[in-house]
């Protein structure tokens, strides 16, 4: 059982692939050079809006067909999952009359900025809305994905589908789907709020100590 741990800054990648770590790893800490040194500049300025959503950039291109990038920024967990074809068709084909939160696959995913939508990527936050248990979702194990191909959360037994929709009980509601962007077609941008927390976090900010953990 994996419960969120916001003190313990951690970036997985899940995928049958095992060099993809490496390859992510790099691309997710360089990309992340940028989201480190632009919390520490906005905490050196006193004036700093503490409501002002950072960016936080992946590059979609580094996640190969079927694998999950996972992250942990400031204590909420984000899957980044490049679905395959049977997958998108699943979530696509569900008649959403049958489920507890009544939502299609397209309005779960943010347009590009041509506006249109990037059906192979789904990003959702990686947090049970029953009790906030991280789902578990490694793609070819079946008992893992859950009874829906997308995830199963080990707390009290929910399933979510391949558009992170809650298919069974307990929990209440679909993943939720966070705040990001498309900055062009193949590079997001998640976008969250800076915390300020006591020392020592006050200096580093969670992303901030992702970032640095990510690079080489
Ligand atoms: S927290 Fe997910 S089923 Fe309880």
């Amino acid at each position: 059982m994996d419960k969120a741990n916001n003190t313990a800054p951690m970036l997985e990648i899940e995928s049958s692939r095992r060099d993809f770590i490496f390859t992510a790893t790099k691309v997710v800490g360089a990309l992340g050079v940028g989201a480190l040194s632009w919390p520490l500049v906005a905490h050196m300025n006193p004036a700093a809006d503490r409501n002002q959503l950072i960016p936080f950039p992946v590059d979609l291109t580094k996640i190969p067909e079927g694998a999950q990038l996972k992250l942990l920024i400031q204590g909420r967990t984000i899957f980044i999952r490049h679905r395959r074809g049977e997958e998108i068709k699943a979530a696509q084909d569900t008649n959403i009359s049958d489920l507890r939160d009544p939502e299609t696959d397209d309005q779960r995913l943010v347009p590009m900025p041509d506006g249109t939508l990037n059906r192979k990527f789904l990003v959702v936050v990686g947090h049970c809305t029953h009790f906030g248990y991280v789902p578990v979702g490694e793609q070819g194990l079946k008992h893992a994905s859950g009874r829906y191909g997308g995830w199963y959360c080990p707390c009290h037994g929910a399933n979510f589908d391949t558009s992170g929709r809650v298919r069974s009980a307990p929990a209440p509601r679909n993943l939720e789907v966070p705040f990001y962007r498309y900055a062009s077609k193949t590079k997001i941008e998640i976008l969250y709020r800076l915390k300020y927390h006591a020392y020592p976090k006050l200096l580093f900010p969670d992303c901030g100590i992702i970032a640095a953990l990510c690079r080489d």
